[in-house]
């Protein structure tokens, strides 16, 4: 039972696996946080950890008069609000038509039950029994406002996660604007945390960023429409004396595909208020009488066992509470897309020349990208109108898709449905759907404009686009892309009070559009998709179980991005290309093997002419794809260990251990070559100490314990005295990557 409730004080106990989360009814009848970290053992009472000071607090305020010993600033809150003595950043903000600002939300009830409940409209987590998760319900009521708040809290059975959100009620005759409503706060008792962010931009995204806590308010937010690679809607607090593999660590993730603000206040107790939720920036709803508006969904995870434990909490409920569907738990094909070979340059016969090469090394799946729709030869034109291109596909998509899988590949599709080309048939006849403020002036990007997916009617057209696109021919995989940020947001179908909801409202659109394409298309795999990785986050994981994680597909850039994506997202959510050199985004020159390596963890795959393979590449290739084919179920869901980190050095390794802890494929990158060259050993991690491993690449032996507390050996690299039969690891962008298989389980020879 991981929920424990002292009914008489009103405490309530969340318990995970290695966590605790306590919270009360404090006596002004609001909530008062009172722990959040390592589990602890139930009492009937938790009275003793509620701390008041014994005098006056100096130059505070009070709600009660004549208390000076209670003001909301000294207390730890589990939602606050503004304007009745607590100061730091409120989890809600409204204004009431008598012009008021002020909520006082006090406790109701509460309910608990078995299982998860969705969250209408918006994705979510998810069990499939209900004995998998607790769902505590605690209401809140605004009596003089009218106006219901309830906090959702699920604990899942045996893990470490704790789904949080919030839903405001308008019981009033008068509307509410909300101006606020996140989905979590934590209020944490000191400020010793470093605060872990991934920030980045196109083709450079999920780069990790570390701060100390400091006073005042530390954030990263969205106001792009999209969840963004400029931040991600993701951040850690670590404790100090935390690192990758011991010490606490709290995750915060949202569910959520749009704007969002993720942040930490540290006020002058030198306390951590931690929350995140839909960005309050820009956003304003109106919730008229009976109405209700549901937040999104903040997924937190704590850790005990450091970054790594932190990050393999987030892998799995990724992979089994939020990802759905068929492709879920199936190993993903090895696909072949034609973007980087041919952009829009292409016809049926060149696809199929590359299809040739593509089934003889062993590819499963052909991708045919941008370009495939009337009249779209490069960026400008012919968003919207989603029908075949004869000119270039002569014997049209069923046509073409016939011929793919005649030659044993799937066939793929990328669309880009949320967008409209002003040079298009779609335009002409409706230049009123394109999203926009009621102004005159509008902002450009990529030669396209967003749709206006509040409005069913739009959302019906692009999805009826789909649906014959999508039965005209076999496509077994979508490639959802959207390639350009919002401005002048606003939409000419809602009033004026209304265009503060209009970005969250497309939103909406979108998750709606989604769910029905993929509940009608269910053995289609769809990966997602924003100019690479501009929109990676756990909502649109919810629909699609893999997104393109960047554009940039040179291997050594791709270190950074994966291993900071790494921190939240699994591999078989990161879509990872082997690609042509000089690679497209920077230029550099790095070995097929390395570029292989890379991407060998991830949704696996090739971005290139593959008709220009010489016969040493097609068999190095072949033997790749067999590679990674023998090892895929463990590249794409074993569990993943960071062991170097590419932002601290000039090397970096991963490995990822089966469940059984019998298998276990470990990496490891140089970037720049170092002259003399000192030895290099990996301590690895995961491993069963008793276990015997072989190591493949040369057939020696080693302990688990010896592996994890003595490492791993690097063969030596290039010591710059000369090139013989025995060198290995010569230049720059060198990697290596070897298979260990545990021989007699459970003892030692
Ligand atoms: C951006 C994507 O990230 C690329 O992979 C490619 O699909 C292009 N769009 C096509 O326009």
């Amino acid at each position: 039972m991981p929920i424990f409730i002292n009914e008489d004080l009103l405490q309530f106990h969340l318990q995970g696996k290695d966590f605790s989360y306590l919270f009360h009814v404090m006596e002004n009848e609001q909530l008062e946080h009172l722990y959040y970290g390592k589990k602890v053992t139930h009492r009937e009472s938790f009275s003793h950890l509620i701390v008041r000071p014994n005098e006056d607090i100096g130059n505070a305020t009070f709600p009660f008069e004549g208390n000076g010993r209670f003001s909301l600033e000294a207390i730890k809150q589990e939602f606050p609000s503004y304007g009745t003595s607590d100061y730091r950043e409120p989890a809600i903000q409204l204004w009431h038509e008598n012009g008021s600002r002020i909520s006082d939300f006090r406790f109701k009830s509460f309910t608990v039950q078995k299982g998860k409940p969705g969250l209408e409209g918006l994705p979510a987590s998810y069990v499939e029994h209900d004995d998998e998760a607790t769902t505590l319900t605690i209401i809140l009521e605004d009596s003089e406002q009218k106006a219901t708040l309830e906090l959702f809290y699920t604990v899942f059975e045996n893990q470490n996660g704790l789904a949080r959100s919030s839903r405001l009620t308008n019981h009033g005759q008068t509307h509410i604007e909300i101006n606020r409503l996140l989905s979590s706060s934590v209020d944490f008792p000191t400020k010793e945390y470093t605060m872990l962010q991934l920030d980045g931009a196109w083709i450079r995204e999920r780069h990790l960023h570390k701060r100390e806590l400091q006073h005042g308010v530390q954030s990263i937010d969205s106001k792009r429409g999209t969840s963004s690679s400029q931040h991600n809607p993701f951040m850690a607090l670590a404790k100090k004396g935390a690192n990758e593999f011991s010490g606490e660590v709290y995750g915060f993730s949202l569910v959520y595909s749009g704007n969002f603000l993720a942040g930490v206040e540290v006020d002058h107790f030198e306390t951590a208020r931690a929350y995140i939720g839909l960005n309050p920036f820009d956003f304003r709803w109106q919730l008229k009488a009976n109405e209700s508006f549901q937040a999104p969904e903040a997924l937190l995870v704590y850790s005990d066992q450091g970054y790594n434990g932190m990050s393999q909490s987030y892998h799995h409920l990724f992979q089994k509470h939020m990802a759905r569907g068929k492709w879920r738990d199936r190993e993903r094909p090895v696909l072949i897309n034609n973007w980087e070979a041919t952009y829009f340059n292409f016809n049926e016969e060149k696809l199929l020349n590359i299809a040739d090469v593509a089934a003889e090394v062993g590819i499963e799946l052909f991708v045919l990208d941008d370009g495939w729709f009337l009249n779209r030869n490069d960026d400008t034109t012919s968003l919207g109108d989603w029908f075949e291109d004869k000119k270039k596909l002569k014997s049209g998509l069923e046509g073409l898709a016939k011929q793919v899988n005649d030659r044993g590949l799937k066939f793929g599709l990328w669309f880009e449905p949320e967008m409209i080309s002003k040079e298009s048939l779609l335009y002409k006849k409706h230049p009123e759907w394109v999203m926009k403020h009621k102004g005159s002036n509008h902002s450009h990007g990529r030669n396209q404009y967003i749709l206006d997916l509040t409005q069913e009617e739009v959302r019906l057209c692009i999805l009826n686009r789909l649906r014959e696109i999508l039965s005209s021919a076999n496509i077994e995989y979508v490639k959802w892309d959207m390639n350009r940020n919002m401005t002048e947001i606003g939409s000419g179908f809602l009033d004026n009070r209304q265009q503060g909801e209009v970005a969250h409202r497309y939103m909406l659109g979108l998750y709606e559009m989604l769910e029905q394409l993929t509940q009608e298309f269910p053995d289609v795999l769809f990966e997602s998709c924003a100019s690479g990785g501009n929109r990676f986050d756990p909502g649109m994981l919810f629909y699609m179980p893999q997104a393109w994680t960047s554009d940039n597909t040179d291997a050594i850039e791709r270190l950074n991005i994966q291993y900071g994506t790494s921190y939240a997202y699994p591999t078989s959510m990161m879509g990872a290309h082997v690609s042509s050199v000089p690679n497209h985004q920077t230029g550099r020159v790095t070995s097929l093997s390395t570029r292989f390596h890379v991407s060998m963890f991830g949704a696996f795959g090739y971005e290139l002419d593959a008709t220009n393979f010489t016969e040493e590449e097609k068999e190095e290739v072949s033997m790749q794809i067999a590679f990674f084919k023998e090892h895929r179920q463990l590249l794409q869901f074993g569990t993943f260990f960071r062991l170097k980190s590419p932002f601290e050095s000039n090397d970096t390794a991963w490995m990822v251990v089966s469940k059984d802890k019998k298998k276990a494929i470990v990496a490891f990158y140089r970037k720049q070559a170092v002259p003399n060259p000192s030895f290099v050993t990996i301590e690895l991690a995961g491993l069963e100490p008793d276990f015997l491993y072989r190591n493949h690449n040369n057939g020696s032996t080693f302990c688990g314990d010896e592996l994890m507390h003595i490492g791993l050996q690097v063969p030596s690299f290039f010591t710059g005295t000369g090139i013989n039969e025995h060198t290995q690891l010569v230049g720059d962008y060198q990697s290596r990557v070897w298979v260990l298989e545990a021989l007699d389980w459970g003892k030692k020879e």
